[in-house]
């Protein structure tokens, strides 16, 4: 290898050497058709198959999914893999060498001692799931079958069993490590000191789940306690290969069983995992006894597009469902939450009621939005006072957001419930935190206005038009925003580009698009202004071009008037169709008039 090659230089040459027909083909069953190979589509379940792979120009494509990429993507995707490692990977399995980062010595020996923490934990898994085989773990067992677990989930989960202390003494485990596999037991936590400096094992009289890496390494251990007594868990302490907060229970083994379905379960107990995919629930992952983060959401969303909580029907049960809301928003995952019956745990209720009960409480789910909502509703009612208060428990939510759009969608939706407007609800948002209560009580909110909220809509052709010569001339964003432009594009991803677009200029005076794409965050509004401008035609000469623009603009502007006449006719007709019979006829009056005058400035004037 030339130690000068530079890092493209060997992506291309792992590209060039790496077959990527021969790597899917160890994981698709693919069969040659014509020039291509065909096969089922690993990324999305179906039964005919869609998935070809080009030989020719080494690269994927699912015609069902629209999933595609070369064989780096692919080993990503299906490995779960980040691009260094993929690429470890591919180099590895073609006999490519790859440049060592130089490490420092103590990076090495830090290195070292990581390795020896997870053979040794490999070590405590395989001993401990061979122990529950012998005479002495009877007790386990019996408690492992009266709670339904057949030997095979045993194994998948590599399921053992610590012994007690009446059984083998205080260092079962510990008794059989050299002294410097001590070192690293105790450093993850396997053994522990006592006060006279004797070393033992954590785990006694225990079921042990060991705690798998999405790579299958072995990093912890949850441990229950055979029937009653405290603590119920005991688990492996945070140490430098276990992190609980980016860790998830059945993630390795059900990863597939994910994928394949595209949504992830979660539940919150050891058992409810083990106790699902017993009865064929396939799908599940359990946290490790904490409340969801947002690095297990993010590990997660590798496999699925959905994410479903079901979660205990008690009030803990609710109140985890409601806090997982930012890191869903924030990750950008659709989530919804399904609530079992009081009284009950996943566990129970699959054991009691079966795997079809539980198919139908995750399909019947809710939206997290939707939950959310039903539940402050519930706790604060739609008075007035109880809306402000709905308000300023929304606020953190809305905080979460990832994007400009996505805040507009959830402002969107949440306004709607409320029976207000998005902007009405944006501006009670954006009004700092009511102070403490020993000062001035805040302002009473205003009385919410009943009115008909846009949804999130995908642009009408003209509107699109519109867009894009906004975006495409910034200079002429003031006429536009005199002529009504938004209003004409409210609610879509148009109305986001346009507030953008008008601080940027209000900050930087003059910009280019092209500015406006390096300042937006990724997401709808860069897709689309990146589309804009790779459709927009080149500009020829200028003086031609500006005359046209000029045009255009006329146009735009006559085309955002009618809209908007249109638009406040048809609002006028809803208001007169939904007033009663015996209402005010004075107001009827008064708006048959107002439709009457813009259904005459929409024909035009007469002749
Ligand atoms: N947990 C924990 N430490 C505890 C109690 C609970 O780490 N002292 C974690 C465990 O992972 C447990 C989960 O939180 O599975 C949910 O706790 P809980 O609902 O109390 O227990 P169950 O899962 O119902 O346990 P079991 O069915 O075994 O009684
Ligand atoms: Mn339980």
């Amino acid at each position: 290898m030339a130690i000068n090659e530079s890092r493209e230089d060997i992506v291309a040459r792992v590209k060039e050497r790496a077959d990527i027909v021969q790597i899917i083909g160890e994981v698709v069953d693919l069969k040659k058709s014509g020039a291509r190979y065909l096969g089922l589509c690993p990324f999305h379940g179906e039964k005919t198959p869609s998935f070809s792979v080009h030989s020719g120009q080494q690269f994927f494509h699912c015609f069902g999914c629209g999933e595609s990429g070369d064989v780096f993507s692919f080993m990503m995707k299906y490995h779960n893999l980040d691009f260094p490692s993929a690429l470890k990977e591919l180099a590895a399995k073609y006999s490519i060498a790859l440049p060592e980062r130089p490490r420092s010595a103590e990076q090495a020996k830090q290195d070292q001692f990581k390795k020896e923490m997870y053979a040794v934990s490999e070590k405590a898994a395989a001993l401990y799931s061979r122990y529950l085989g012998t005479d002495k773990a009877a007790g386990a067992r019996a408690y492992l079958t009266e709670r339904g677990i057949p030997k095979d989930i045993l194994t998948r989960f590599g399921i053992g069993y610590a012994p007690s202390v009446e059984g083998e003494g205080w260092d079962y485990f510990t008794d059989k490590l050299t002294e410097s596999e001590k070192k690293a037991s105790l450093e993850a936590g396997l053994s522990v000191k006592n006060d006279r400096g004797g070393v033992y094992d954590r785990f006694r009289d225990r079921v042990l789940f060991p705690i798998y890496e999405i790579s299958g390494q072995v990093c912890g251990f949850g441990g229950r306690i055979i029937g009653e007594g405290q603590p119920k868990y005991l688990n492996s302490p945070e140490s430098r290969i276990y992190n609980k907060s980016k860790l998830l229970l059945g993630l390795y083994q059900q990863k597939d069983a994910i994928r394949k379905k595209n949504q992830a379960i979660i539940v919150e107990g050891n058992f409810d995992l083990i106790s699902l995919v017993c009865n064929g629930c396939e799908n599940v992952v359990a946290p490790l006894g904490t409340a969801l983060t947002r690095e297990q959401l993010r590990l997660l969303k590798r496999f699925c597009d959905e994410i479903v909580l079901l979660f205990d029907g008690d009030e803990a049960g609710v109140k985890a469902a409601v806090r997982s809301v930012p890191h869903f928003l924030a990750e950008q995952v659709s989530g919804r939450v399904a609530l079992l019956p009081e009284g009950h745990d996943p566990d129970t209720f699959v054991r009691e009621r079966g795997l079809v009960a539980v198919e139908e409480l995750v399909a019947g789910a809710e939206t997290l939005p939707e939950f959310v909502f039903g539940q402050l509703v519930k706790e604060y009612g739609l008075t007035l006072d109880g809306k402000s208060k709905i308000v300023e428990e929304l606020r953190p939510l809305v905080k979460a957001a990832a994007s400009p759009l996505q805040r507009t969608v959830v402002i969107t939706h949440f306004a709607e419930q409320l029976g207000i407007s998005a902007e009405q609800l944006d501006s009670m948002l954006d009004r700092s935190v009511p102070p403490p209560v020993e000062e001035a009580p805040p302002p009473p909110p205003e009385p919410p206005v009943m009115r008909a909220v846009e949804q999130i809509e995908p642009l009408s052709k003209s509107q699109r038009r519109l867009v894009e010569f906004m975006v495409l001339n910034p200079s002429y964003l003031g006429r536009l925003e005199d002529g009504g432009l938004r209003e004409c594009i409210a609610g879509s991803v148009g109305e986001v580009l346009f507030l953008q677009l008008r601080s940027l200029i209000a900050e930087h005076g003059e910009i280019e698009p092209e500015e406006l794409l390096s300042k937006l965050p990724g997401g709808a509004e860069r897709e689309l202004v990146s589309d804009l401008l790779l459709e927009a035609p080149d500009a020829g000469d200028e003086h031609e071009a500006d005359s046209l623009i000029g045009a255009e603009a006329e146009e735009l502007l006559e085309w955002m008037r009618v809209y908007r006449l249109q638009r406040a006719s048809r609002q006028l007709l809803d208001q007169i169709s939904g007033m009663k019979t015996g209402g005010d006829f004075s107001l009827l009056q008064e708006l048959l008039q107002k439709k009457q005058n813009i259904d005459r400035e929409l024909k035009g004037p007469e002749l």
